[in-house]
């Protein structure tokens, strides 16, 4: 077939920018903004701060670079492609990711939810004016109420499907095209804000100063996780998306903009976030609900802090919404492409089932608060646990193997250096995926079961 002329069935994005822009898109999300913060709070900081970057250098990259090159050698959805390169065994892999998406889209609307509710509350001015402890106590109203909960959540998972249904060029590229750079400038201008207010050397020294006593095994774990879950991640969402990219794409290049990308913005969002923590003298262990316990109370405050909170909240809104149509187009390539559904159905079904998974989780705050799973949490951060912390790593180091050791070395470098000629750090990544990124992932795992 002439690589110029390769017409697929499938779609394939209009451009490589917008390829990266939609990988982009998918991995910036709640992960940078809302998760981040607050496992780096409750881990203490610094060295967890530094040993996540490492499993973004040593993990993240490489495993990015696989699941793009399986992925559009393939052009498969997960199970697909697995499948097609080898089959057996290695097509549960797929599956796993298939199964992953669909459990972490079912929290993740949830959350996006509570983002949702604050873009409204931002719309209505309640913010403005508010007393520093009448604005935490926002979230703790939106918790107790089920029904807002759901409502959100149903609302959010509503535009995940509609722009899911609109298609690869359509829909997926143009949403994301848009909003990134925004939401850079914007996260720029209150982590400024924050660097040169009373709380913010302790801010920066909480963040990078490291104290590895605190990075026991379980950090290390969470830290882990989070890289996979933060860069899309071992589910087969960045090999989905590897599936629609042109031959001529540079993978790593991608791979390595992507990732950059995603840590300046998990970066940024703490150090807007922290110097609030210490300004008023706020728990960095609060939890869950810390970026909408702290990024209001200066919205609260700043002049024209209403127009910025409105303008923050429809962003992150909006980056979560370029995350879920990844993770529902992972669960619709599969039903398409394996069980030869109609795209449509797909995506509305499925959609459908996805939210019904999530009604506990959007419950499990009130309602459902006193069921416990999981070390005492709540359903919502017992499967977010049980998602991030154990079944994408998993599947990242089955990825990591299968691409070091079963897939040849020749399939890998064609395929790589279709789009980047003359790879000169081939071998530099062929050794990071064969060896550091599987042997890191299971040090990590095992010193967390305490058998190390
Ligand atoms: N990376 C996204 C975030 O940080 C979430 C996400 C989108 C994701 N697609 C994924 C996580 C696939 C794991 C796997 O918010």
């Amino acid at each position: 077939m002439d690589k110029h002329h390769y017409k697929p069935k499938r779609g394939l994005w209009t451009s490589r920018l917008g390829f990266i822009m939609a990988s982009a898109g998918s991995a910036v999300g709640l992960g940078n903004i809302w998760k981040f913060p607050y496992i780096t709070g409750m881990h203490g900081g610094g060295a967890f701060v530094l040993f996540f970057i490492f499993c973004i250098v040593a993990v993240g990259v490489p495993i990015m670079i696989a699941e793009m090159v399986i992925g559009r050698h393939t052009r498969k959805d997960p199970v697909g492609a697995f499948r097609k390169l080898r089959g057996g065994p290695w097509t549960l892999v797929g599956w796993l990711g298939v199964t992953a998406g669909f459990v972490i889209l079912s929290y993740y609307c949830v959350v996006a939810g509570w983002a949702v509710d604050y873009l409204w509350l931002a719309v209505k001015g309640t913010f403005s004016g508010k007393h520093i402890q009448e604005v935490p106590e926002l979230f703790t109203s939106l918790l107790a109420s089920d029904l807002s909960q759901l409502f959100w959540q149903a609302v959010f998972m509503a535009a995940t499907v509609w722009i899911v249904l609109g298609g690869v060029s359509n829909g997926l590229e143009r949403a994301n095209k848009l909003m990134m750079p925004v939401l850079f400038l914007i996260l720029i201008v209150l982590a400024v804000r924050g660097l040169f207010s009373p709380g913010g050397p302790k801010a920066l020294a909480f963040l990078f100063t490291p104290d590895w006593q605190k990075l026991d095994a379980t950090a290390m774990l969470e830290a882990m996780g989070h890289a996979f879950f933060s860069l899309s991640l071992g589910m087969g969402a960045m090999l989905t998306y590897g599936s629609y990219a042109d031959e001529g794409t540079n993978i790593p290049n991608v791979a390595l903009t992507v990732s950059i990308m995603d840590t300046c913005v998990a970066l940024l969002a703490g150090i807007a976030i922290f110097p609030i923590v210490f300004t008023y003298g706020m728990a960095p262990a609060a939890g869950p609900g810390l970026v909408f316990k702290t990024l209001p109370i200066i919205f609260s405050q700043m002049p024209g802090g209403t127009l910025i909170a409105i303008m923050f909240f429809l962003l992150l809104v909006f980056a979560a919404l370029t995350s879920s149509i990844s993770l529902l187009e992972v669960v619709v390539a599969y039903y398409c492409d394996e069980k030869k559904w109609q795209r449509r159905n797909a995506t509305v079904v499925m959609g459908f089932l996805i939210f019904l998974l999530g009604v506990p989780s959007a419950l499990s705050n009130h309602l459902l608060a006193d069921v416990h799973f999981i070390g005492g949490r709540n359903f919502l951060d017992s499967i977010d646990l049980l998602a991030t912390n154990y079944i994408l790593p998993l599947g990242g180091l089955l990825i990591a193997i299968f691409t070091g050791w079963v897939m040849t070395t020749r399939l890998a470098r064609g395929e790589i250096e279709k789009g980047a000629v003359n790879f000169h750090y081939y071998p530099v990544w062929h050794f990071l995926i064969k060896y550091v990124s599987p042997v890191l992932v299971a040090i990590v795992f095992l010193s967390r079961s305490g058998l190390f």
